[in-house]
């Protein structure tokens, strides 16, 4: 035996076979304890660590398929060997069905008894080699917060750690749920100015008028309500990194001032006359493909585009890396902190699955069925119809669908519907939805209050 350290836990209310078994295992160089009831054994598992439990399945107390079921509810679970007495075969199922490994009956002689802890033994063994080698390779697929093994994704992060030492601009591309904030936290992290802030800002969430009080801050009495100095975005960011997320809904007037600190590295206050020196390194993103297309119909500025645009980075969307997908569900699972599981059925559909909301749509799907899903198996029936390729049929779960609407409130209802579905595909981003649906931000926000 090359592991002699092992812990077991040895659970018989049977004192002479208990105390047989015991010595045999401590013989064998074995830590053991043993527990003569199914209380007391619920109660050693809750409290300490065991590699193997070997319990009776007839025990005063709880029984040995309730011990069974404490045991394997621990992460990481040890294995179990039950002891049924002769001829109740029935016991033995229900405990393999439960998770054993697998079990003697009664009576056995102590070589039998070795036999079979020694197979479990090294089946855990390999199990345990399995999951160190998962490990690695997750662990060389990670990049701070992303994980991605895909060439595309390798190249992605190559490109954001040789380019994070330096102070260059870089401009992050990507359809939405991508992973651009992301990225943009790990160019900061990586960085030179990891102990500065990390400041960010999404240019899609603030009104025109107030742009630019937002960035650059206002003196006193700038204008009504301006009850006191307040520094803005770029200021706060002074020693760190500014991100401008949505680059492309930064309006016209703020886009000039933005290109003078990119410029000249000072800032002046709303209603002020200093020049505030500021040492920034600047991060933006968006979701347009085409910055250049809006440069062209003049509705985003050719020279800051190209002051932006210094290093560009640009993000995959999922389906065309969906060798990324069960790294990420993994992931994903691993961060929900639950022990649930892939069934082999699930994650072919997954990754037949075009995730039109990319990332953020693939971990809205993991967190849903996470919820979903009771026995901590994530079958077909626990992801969205649109991945099972269940039709959905919105009308008929509408219950007066059998009557004739008048056409305006069925439009209505087909409407809102459709809204839902490009607001679940876009992982509840409302950017994200009305890019899928082909509308403004803004009118999508008017359906919905409607
Ligand atoms: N490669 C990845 N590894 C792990 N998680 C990821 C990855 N990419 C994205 N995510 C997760 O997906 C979600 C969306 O990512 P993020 O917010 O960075 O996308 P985005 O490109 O900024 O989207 P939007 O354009 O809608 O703002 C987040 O919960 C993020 O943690
Ligand atoms: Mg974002």
């Amino acid at each position: 035996m090359d592991t002699p350290c092992k812990r077991i836990l040895v659970v018989e209310d049977d004192p002479g076979l208990r105390f047989t078994l015991t010595d045999h295992l401590e013989e064998a160089e074995f830590s053991v304890v043993g527990a003569g009831d199914g209380l007391e054994a619920v109660r050693l598992l809750a409290a300490e660590t065991f590699d193997i439990v070997v319990t009776d399945i007839r025990l005063p107390g709880k029984d040995g398929l309730e011990v069974l079921k404490e045991a394997k509810a621990k992460t990481p679970a040890p294995s179990v060997i039950t002891i049924t007495g002769y001829g109740s075969v029935e016991s033995a199922v229900a405990a393999m069905k439960l998770g054993a490994e697998d079990y003697l009956t009664k009576p056995f002689s102590m070589e039998e008894f070795m036999m079979l802890l020694n197979k479990v033994l090294r089946v855990r063994a390999l199990e345990e080699e399995n999951r160190d080698l998962k490990k690695l390779i997750a662990s060389q697929s990670r990049f701070e917060e992303l994980v991605g093994k895909s060439k595309a994704m390798q190249e992605v992060f190559g490109l954001v750690s040789l380019v994070s030492d330096t102070d260059a601009t870089v401009l992050v591309l990507g359809e939405s749920g991508t992973g651009k904030e992301l990225i943009a936290k790990a160019l900061h992290r990586r960085g030179k100015r990891k102990d500065g802030p990390f400041v960010a800002l999404n240019c899609a969430a603030i009104p025109d008028t107030l742009f630019e009080a937002e960035l650059f801050g206002f003196e006193k009495g700038a204008f009504t309500g301006a009850l006191r100095r307040t520094e803005g975005k770029i200021e706060q960011a002074h020693g760190g990194t500014l991100f401008l997320d949505e680059i492309a809904e930064m309006p016209l007037p703020a886009q000039a001032k933005l290109l003078r600190v990119l410029q000249e590295r000072v800032i002046t206050r709303i209603g002020g006359s200093e020049n505030v020196p500021v040492d920034i390194r600047v991060v933006t993103a968006t979701n347009k493909d085409d910055l250049k297309a809006m440069v062209a119909e003049g509705n985003f500025r050719e020279d800051l585009f190209y002051r932006l645009n210094v290093f560009a980075v640009r993000l995959p969307p999922l389906r065309e890396r969906l060798e990324d997908v069960p790294l990420l569900v993994d992931h994903f699972i691993e961060k929900l902190g639950g022990n649930r599981r892939v069934s082999e059925s699930s994650l072919p559909l997954l990754m037949n699955y075009d995730f039109p909301g990319n990332v953020r749509e693939l971990w809205n799907i993991v967190e849903r069925a996470s919820i979903l899903c009771r026995e901590g198996m994530i079958e077909p029936k626990h992801l969205p119809p649109e991945v099972s390729g269940v039709r959905v049929a919105p009308f008929e779960e509408i219950p007066d669908a059998g009557k004739i609407l008048p056409l305006k409130e069925a439009v209505r209802r087909f409407e809102l519907d459709h809204i839902q579905r490009a607001l679940r595909a876009a992982g509840g981003s409302r950017t994200g939805a009305s890019e899928l649906l082909g509308i403004g931000r803004k009118a999508l926000w008017e359906r919905l209050k409607d």
